[in-house]
């Protein structure tokens, strides 16, 4: 199949330009002015009309959790429904956290989230490791895994009991990855000191979600990103903090990034839009429980400023979902109990034009940057993916910059029954979405298919972590 998108301004990272893009089956085979009327475009099989519209590189999403085991419940998106719910919010590629279960190798943990994508997922898909124990076995493992393009371990310093790592075994699993070129992503919050406060606000009766953004302190998740990244700087090894939500940690990675540590971190639309005023509506506000918590709103302009300088590299969305009916209610009574996570996959590119681009803080190009480009480059998927130019996978979107549309969970397509952005009305959409040359969604219109998704084999970035 070969396919011409036509008349629009085609954004990448590094600048706009007006270009027509030739695809030329699952890759992009040229961009340029005039491109449509050329020969090399003779005996194309589609002309999509983009005057008027971006044509931007398919969103890549870092941090998304289908079907994670969490609090006694899973998160409600198969591979199937979370990477469609995706695509129908132009993001065509996801990379997914999977387990490795206490006592259980790597191997059987990355097998599992294997069997659970492929022939289910809509668009390409890796994965990163989630390391619940550090030993021998499994930091020999490290090495196999990077072999087979899962480059990244996820290691915590919260959840005390189920996923926490204390330092030795972080400092471990970083030597490792000294020698193996990976990355150590790290969920930064001290789950020790958080759960002792925890404990204590039960016993006053301190129960509702409310209690649950209120017990872990700012200054809990900027003591454990400091730890982590002093850490990384003893063995020499670049350190990503996932789900970054407050100013105590921003500060923390800009001081590190000041003395030239290779210190990286993401934030997530939830910690840009939404406050710790949302979870403040009784057990409503189980709605917005998540790890770190929702910030005081005036952690906001940080993140924003932070994103806008660089010091903070890219947005995911740490997509979580799980229903409203059920599974948080598995917190009444105490606010512990209620499983930790947010839907989101589907909103990201659309928040961040909103939020973004069409307040002026930040450009369309960074909006690329921080959603496509940087993704691709620091996760090993650099020219292949997050760029709009030949020879890259024709990920690409159609995208109205001028579209307005209201969020809910009535329209949205994730498998889960509310939306944190219930009745938000935000500017642009994505009208026509490509994964590898295949339309998946047009004019809100399912045209994928279970199993397009392909395993991403990633390669190590070090080159560009350095
Ligand atoms: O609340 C969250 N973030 N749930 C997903 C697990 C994690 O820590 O990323
Ligand atoms: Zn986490
Ligand atoms: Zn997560």
């Amino acid at each position: 199949m070969r396919i011409v998108i036509s008349g629009g301004t085609v954004v990448n990272a590094d600048g706009s330009t007006q270009a027509d893009v030739l695809v030329d089956g699952e890759t992009i085979a040229q961009v340029g002015p005039g491109v449509a009327g050329s020969s090399a475009a003779n005996g194309v099989d589609r002309t999509i009309d983009a005057s008027g519209k971006l044509v931007i590189p398919g969103a890549i999403d870092v941090h998304t959790h289908m079907e994670l085991p969490f609090g006694g419940t899973f998160a409600k998106d198969t591979f199937e429904t979370g990477t469609r719910a995706a695509a129908f919010g132009g993001t065509t590629t996801i990379i997914d956290f999977a387990v490795q279960s206490r006592g259980k190798s790597l191997r059987e943990g990355l097998d599992a989230w294997h069997a659970k994508a492929q022939g289910n997922a809509c668009v390409d898909y890796g994965f990163h490791m989630i390391m619940s124990d550090v030993n021998e076995g499994t930091l020999a493992e490290m090495d196999t895994l990077v072999d087979e393009g899962v480059t990244d371990f996820k290691l915590f310093t919260a959840y005390p009991g189920v996923f926490y790592s204390d330092d030795g075994a972080i400092l471990r699993a970083m030597q490792q990855t000294a020698k193996n070129g990976g990355l150590i992503m790290m969920h930064a919050e001290n789950g020790m000191a958080i759960d002792v406060v925890a404990a204590q606000a039960v016993e006053r009766g301190e129960t509702d979600p409310y209690y649950h953004g209120v017990v872990r302190y700012p200054i809990f998740e900027g003591e454990a990103t400091n730890r982590v990244i002093r850490l990384a700087e003893a063995t020499g090894v670049p350190v990503y903090i996932v789900h970054l939500s407050a100013r105590d940690a921003l500060e923390m990675v800009q001081a590190a990034r000041g003395r030239g540590a290779m210190a990286f971190a993401e934030t997530c639309p939830q910690y840009l839009f939404l406050s710790l005023d949302d979870m403040a509506n009784g057990f409503q506000g189980a709605k917005f429980v998540c790890s770190p918590p929702l910030r005081p709103a005036d952690h906001q302009d940080q993140l924003w400023r932070g994103l806008a300088k660089d010091d903070l590299q890219v947005v995911s969305t740490d997509h979580c979902p799980f229903d409203f009916a059920d599974q948080k209610q598995l917190g009444q009574g105490d606010f512990r109990k209620v499983p930790n996570g947010l839907p989101g996959v589907e909103d990201r590119v659309d928040l961040m034009h909103d939020g973004g681009v069409v307040t002026g803080r930040i450009s369309r190009e960074r909006w690329v940057e921080t959603l496509s480009a940087a993704p691709a480059r620091m996760f090993g998927l650099a020219g292949r993916k997050g760029v709009v130019a030949p020879g890259a996978d024709a990920d690409l979107v159609v995208y109205d910059p001028e579209r307005r549309h209201t969020i809910s969970a009535s329209t949205h397509h994730m498998n889960v029954d509310y939306s944190c952005y219930e009745g938000r009305s935000v500017v642009g959409g994505s009208d026509v979405v490509l994964s590898r040359g295949r339309v998946v969604v047009e004019d809100g219109r399912w045209k994928g298919a279970k199993g397009h998704g392909r395993f991403l084999r990633r390669s190590t970035a070090r080159e560009y972590l350095v």
